[in-house]
């Protein structure tokens, strides 16, 4: 990667196309690891002041150069709300001094359980957050125990009372496929989140392709991850309940009340610039691809000395937009159309013989001008798109 492809990469950002801009920002630190985990994070708190001041410095030098004004922004991790409140000011100020934000733009912040206080709540409102993103990944505590989880789900409940009580939005994040998720849990998850109803709901299947502590567990007590079956029937439960509670499935893994949608994570599925900052952090405008270091590191050498911190940035070529239109599109509800397919199909014939199955299936639908998966469609997609790549 070179200086100058980076340069490249922030010119697209303010492209004619360019209106506005997401902004991702990652603040790797947490108190400890969970099993389940392949983050890019740090549990080596007494970096939190320095990391923190190379992040104020990477966002004032990519503000000077991003152009387009925030209509979202997103403080993930790690775990944002385990930084302190002066760090987490300095942040903010920094953001003020070099990205103008769209009135009424949406700024999340994700929030570990633990972390969560009323006087935290009360900051994060003031510094300008409007919604905030709960780890809570399930309500049983012989789940969360297995997961190494720093809290139990009383807590969890409680940290979703709080945020709501300050008026915040609150979206909740739930893991399923889970060591002992038996059916009671589940039932007792489902049940929390009806009585919670929160405005927002991401459900994940645990991921077991990346090495992390429950699948090295696993390789030696087979039966501790539910099949690929049980954990398909939690997803189409969960779903269900959701849906019949009044909640729209407007993407794989995500749920929402009507307006309630994530916007800065349906910027991704539609392609919308989002810049980025922060350890490993990946941003994309237009043809433009680009990913921060991943080592803690290396991205404090090379911020302080006032280089951007890129580990890579490539650009795009027609054919690979085509194709990434259609697998980010079909991750959404609405789908993508008929157009778009055919452009795929052109390129990738086995694409278009593979989705007509799918159609025959049950699996996908087609209705005005447009294919879109069902949810069962959305459980077996990746031999779908795996065509495309
Ligand atoms: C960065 S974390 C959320 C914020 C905070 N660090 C926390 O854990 O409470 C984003 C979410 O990704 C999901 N996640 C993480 N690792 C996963 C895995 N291996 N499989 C499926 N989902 C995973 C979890 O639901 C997690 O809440
Ligand atoms: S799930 Fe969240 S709290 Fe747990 S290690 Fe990963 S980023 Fe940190």
């Amino acid at each position: 990667m070179t200086l100058g492809a980076s340069r490249s990469l922030e010119a697209g950002a303010r492209s004619p196309g360019c209106r506005t801009a997401g902004l991702y920002i990652h603040l790797p630190f947490c108190a400890s690891r969970c099993a389940y985990c392949t983050f890019a994070t740090s549990t080596e708190l007494q970096m939190l002041p320095r990391a923190m001041n190379a992040l104020a410095r990477e966002l004032d030098k990519l503000g000077r150069r991003a152009g387009c004004p925030l209509a979202t922004l997103y403080l993930g991790g790690g775990t944002p709300s385990l930084v302190p409140e002066p760090d987490l000011s300095a942040v903010f100020a920094a953001l003020d001094r070099s990205f103008p934000r769209q009135q009424g733009a949406e700024v999340t912040l994700e929030a570990n359980p633990d972390d969560v206080t009323d006087e935290k709540a009360a900051v994060w409102a003031r510094l300008g957050v409007t919604r905030v993103s709960v780890g809570v990944q399930s309500f049983s505590d012989d789940v969360l125990v297995m997961l190494n989880r720093r809290h139990d789900a009383n807590r969890a409940s409680a940290a979703v009372e709080t945020v709501q009580r300050r008026g915040l939005e609150v979206s909740i994040d739930l893991m399923l496929g889970l060591p002992r998720l038996s059916r009671a849990a589940l039932e007792a998850t489902i049940g929390e989140l009806r009585r919670l109803r929160p405005g927002h709901v991401s459900v994940y299947l645990l991921d077991m392709d990346k090495p992390h502590a429950l699948s090295r567990l696993a390789e030696c007590h087979p039966g501790l991850i539910p099949d690929a079956d049980a954990a398909a029937a939690q997803y189409l439960a969960v779903g269900r309940a959701l849906v019949m509670s009044g909640y729209r499935h407007y993407e794989v893994s995500n749920f929402a009340l009507p307006g309630r949608e994530a916007r800065h994570n349906v910027r991704y599925w539609l392609r919308r610039p989002v810049l980025a900052a922060g350890l490993a952090a990946h941003g994309h405008s237009g043809r433009q691809r680009w990913a921060n270091l991943n080592r803690l590191p290396d991205y404090l050498e090379a911020t302080e000395a006032g280089h951007p911190p890129r580990a890579w940035s490539r650009t795009l070529s027609a054919d690979e937009v085509a194709k990434e239109r259609v697998m980010l599109g079909l991750r959404l509800a609405r789908g993508v159309s008929d157009c778009e397919i055919a452009a795929c199909t052109a390129l990738v014939p086995e694409f278009g013989k593979e989705l007509e199955d799918f159609l025959s299936l049950g699996y996908a639908r087609r209705a005005g001008g447009r294919v879109h998966l069902t949810p069962r469609g959305w459980l077996v997609s990746n031999e779908l798109l795996a065509r495309l790549w």
